[in-house]
């Protein structure tokens, strides 16, 4: 996925150091060249030799060597890598970002680049949630910098919160999918330009009467951050969406629907695709006959009893065979047990190529949360990805849609 990138790793002083051991080996492992800037505060947890071991390049610490001055400036240091990675990024270095300092090496490099930063943070929980800390980050966010985690853990100081770095295979996920949606460095094989993509997301709502619906927990994080990951590779996105609170992707033709009927026909109406994603969380039911006007309290009377009629497929409407199918279709599977087997079987009984199934049961917060733990089924096998922020699940599928759809028609026309 990596190969032949160039990530120039800017190494501070936290405890978290010791994990760009493992982030460098594995970069390196899906053939990325790894370059490291060590401060002060990060030779005290890791040493140059280390890194320059696992990097088998040179590592760089002191803006003053007239060596490094002559064989590489700050300027050329930051600008010859294609991603410029801060792990760990402390409170420390974070805000001197923010404050656009260059007072060492490592912010010198960060204030002169121009290509894009990812941070992964890592520090005591009472610094991270800091009113400064808070606004650093907010700061640096509006300035294009992307975060990856902190986790939420036990942390060396015996608190427990926010504030631990993310995991090395979260650091590189995150690392694939900046790279792989970015417009200027894009991996071969990687755009979309010229596919046109369907994505459905967020709720249905089922009428029972004019005031009161059938619906569930979906926000729309994780279809709208689909739709917005395809754009960012060149598709023409088309999003079928219920009821959310989460604001338009930029880019993206939005299509807003209230009920299951209404999501299938606006897909029906969405024309020719190559690749259709079916994350929104339909309603399986519907009140049989929905009441014209509000169904009134009767005193003494028993509740009425509610009918129920199944909501047509849609998912399995659309991956009928046919010349209207799309390439590519992706379901998703919202389990709440036997996750990978249940998802499976789903495959299989809706007719789509992949499913992406993720665990809705309560405790993971999957409904209406950040981050998602997801698992690839294909007619291949099942790959288990690692917990990621929404965004990040939707990057990394964006790009395995790209290099499973290929090249763009028109540059195959063109052959
Ligand atoms: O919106 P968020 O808060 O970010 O949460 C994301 C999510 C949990 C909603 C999302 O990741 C997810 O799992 N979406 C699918 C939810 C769902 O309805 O799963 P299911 O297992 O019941 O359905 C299987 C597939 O069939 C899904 O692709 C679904 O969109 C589709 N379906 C289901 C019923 C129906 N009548 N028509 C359909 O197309």
């Amino acid at each position: 996925m990596l190969n032949g990138k160039r990530i120039l790793l800017i190494v501070a002083g936290g405890i978290a150091a010791f994990k760009c051991h493992d982030l460098i080996r594995r970069l390196r492992g899906q053939g990325a060249h790894v370059r490291c800037v060590l401060t002060e505060a990060g030779a005290r947890f890791v040493t140059p030799l280390s890194l320059q071991a696992l990097s088998e390049d040179k590592v760089y610490t002191d803006m003053f060597s007239l060596t490094d001055e002559s064989e590489m400036g700050h300027i050329e240091l930051s600008r010859e890598a294609d991603l410029l990675v801060v792990a760990p990024a402390t409170a420390n270095i974070l805000a001197r970002m923010a404050a656009g300092m260059a007072d060492d090496l490592a912010a010198t490099v960060l204030l002169a680049t121009d290509k894009p930063v990812l941070a992964a943070p890592a520090m005591n929980v009472r610094m991270w949630t800091h009113a400064a800390t808070v606004a650093n980050v907010e700061t640096l966010k509006k300035r294009g910098v992307t975060f990856v985690g902190p986790n939420d853990g036990a942390m060396a100081c015996n608190e427990y919160g926010p504030g631990r770095m993310s995991e090395p295979a979260e650091i590189v996920a995150a690392i694939e999918s900046m790279l792989g949606a970015s417009a200027t460095g894009p991996l071969a094989g990687q755009s979309l330009a010229g596919r046109r993509a369907l994505v459905t997301s967020g709720p249905t709502r089922e009428a029972i009467d004019p005031v009161r619906y059938i619906s569930n927990h979906s926000s729309g994080k994780q279809g709208h951050a689909i739709a917005s990951a395809l754009a960012k590779l060149g598709a023409e996105v088309t999003l079928v969406s219920g009821p959310v609170a989460v604001p338009d992707p930029m880019g993206v033709k939005v299509v807003k629907i209230d009920s299951a009927d209404q999501m299938l026909a606006a897909c029906q109406a969405a024309g020719q695709l190559d690749v259709a994603i079916f994350a929104a969380a339909v309603a399986d039911w519907k009140a049989a006959s929905p009441a014209g006007a509000k169904i009134k309290k009767q005193a003494g009377a028993p509740p009425p009893a509610l009918e129920l009629t199944p909501n047509p497929d849609i998912l399995a409407t659309v991956s009928r065979p046919g010349p209207q199918r799309p390439a590519l279709v992706v379901g998703f599977a919202a389990e709440t047990e036997n996750l990978v087997a249940n998802a499976v079987d789903k495959r299989k009984r809706k007719g789509c190529d992949w499913i992406v199934a993720n665990d809705v049961s309560p405790a993971t917060g999957t409904f209406g949360g950040e981050r998602n733990t997801v698992h690839l089924v294909t007619a291949e096998g099942v790959e288990a990805w690692p917990t990621l922020s929404k965004d990040e699940v939707a990057g990394r599928l964006a790009d395995r849609i790209a290099a499973q759809l290929g090249r763009p028609r028109s540059v195959k026309a063109a052959e």
